[in-house]
């Protein structure tokens, strides 16, 4: 297999797409540009509208409105089979008549390539995905994760300047699952093609790709490296979907500019301290969101809100404290085994607090205030 084979034609940009399905829109406004050789991870809940992107970029589907470039083309209404792109889905779609060999060589057969240089790419690419000597089997005498690698074998055997994958691994069990995730990465970057890969698995998502695009409703939450989306979700919906996350809801003690700290009064009593997404006035509705391993413990008298532990769940790497604040209000804290916390059991009273660096604090009518 050649290297580095996106070169500049290995660009997507998807420009204000919108589709609509009669009175859904499946794809509302979204753009996102993909540069040569970066694997981007389409990720949202089902229905969100990832499968609906990657067709349009496929050719499958046609947008309502909206644009679609590869390699710098406009190709938003260029028909699927003239896009040179590589295609794997979820299941399985060998032929079941044809070995290995005979279905990795179809793609080449249907371009025209002459036999002999079609059985040499196609060994070359069952190498590729480490199932040489494969090639006389039938797909039925194949495992699942086999099948699997010999669709991307299919889909890259024609040097596709992008690959577009459709949860490929979801019919995976997860041990086979996380084995596929770590080896279509390094072959990904061993080709250094440009990879579309949608998930509805965060873990996958943030394992694979370079960068991810978080979806929501059709909408297009946030875009970045894995360890942004965690560290800075830009929105409450991101907050939540990515990791785990505790929400209280408040107003601001005064007005915060984007990035500052900001005090905030919380529903049901006590004070804590946030920093601001986005400029947020004086008074203003916010929901304060942060992570269970930001939270510490400690004694009722010290610092932070008091409340009471309700649970203490011991599973090994880490213990998790469900802790009640009074008013409805319930926060998870977890301690990494080994970090010195002292053992908590139900009915303890315990001090909750945290760092204004380490939550952020969301205005409640931005984005729909959904969570
Ligand atoms: N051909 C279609 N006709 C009508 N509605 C459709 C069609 N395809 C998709 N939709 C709707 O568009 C929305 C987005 O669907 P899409 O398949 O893109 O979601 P998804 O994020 O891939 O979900 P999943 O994780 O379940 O695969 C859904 O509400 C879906 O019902
Ligand atoms: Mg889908």
């Amino acid at each position: 297999m050649r290297q580095g084979q996106a070169g500049a034609e290995g660009r997507v940009a998807v420009h204000d797409l919108v589709k609509r399905f009669g009175p859904v829109a499946a794809v509302d406004g979204v753009s996102l540009e993909v540069s040569p050789g970066e694997f981007v991870a389409l990720l949202g809940p089902s229905g969100s509208g990832k499968t609906t992107i990657l067709m349009a970029i496929a050719g499958f589907e046609y947008p309502t409105s909206g644009r679609i470039e590869i390699g710098g083309d406009d190709v938003t209404w260029a028909p699927a089979n003239t896009r040179n792109l590589g295609m794997v889905f979820q299941r399985y779609t060998l032929f079941p008549h044809m070995s290995v060999a005979e279905n990795i060589a179809f793609p080449l057969k249907m371009r025209g390539v002459a036999r002999a240089e079609r059985e040499r790419r196609a060994l070359a690419a069952l190498e590729t995905v480490r199932l040489g000597g494969y090639g006389e089997r039938r797909p039925n005498q194949l495992s699942g994760g086999q099948q699997q690698r010999i669709a991307l074998a299919r889909a890259i055997v024609y040097q596709p300047r992008v690959l577009l994958m459709d949860e490929p691994l979801s019919a995976l069990d997860k041990n086979l699952r996380e084995e596929m995730q770590l080896e279509i990465k390094h072959l990904q970057q061993q080709l250094g093609i440009t990879v579309v890969f949608v998930t509805h698995d965060q873990t996958e998502a943030m394992t694979m790709a370079d960068r991810v695009a978080v979806l929501d409703h059709g909408r297009l939450q946030q875009v970045g490296a894995p360890r942004d989306l965690y560290e800075t979700p830009a929105t409450p919906f991101v907050a939540g979907f990515i990791g785990e996350t505790n929400f209280l809801p408040g107003r601001t003690v005064a007005a915060a500019g984007d990035g500052m700290p900001v005090a905030v009064e919380l529903d049901g009593g006590g004070r804590a301290e946030a920093t601001a997404v986005g400029a947020l006035a004086a008074n203003a509705a916010v929901r304060v969101a942060v992570r269970p391993e930001r939270l510490a413990l400690a004694e009722p008298a010290g610092p932070g809100l008091a409340g009471t532990v309700i649970e203490a769940i011991y599973a090994g790497v880490a213990t998790t404290c469900i802790a009640d604040l009074g008013g409805e209000r319930r926060v998870r804290a977890r301690i990494a085994a080994g970090t010195g916390g002292r053992a908590w059991s139900a009915g303890e009273r315990v001090g909750v607090s945290w760092q204004a660096a380490d939550a952020r604090a969301f205005a409640t009518t931005a984005f729909g205030g959904q969570a």
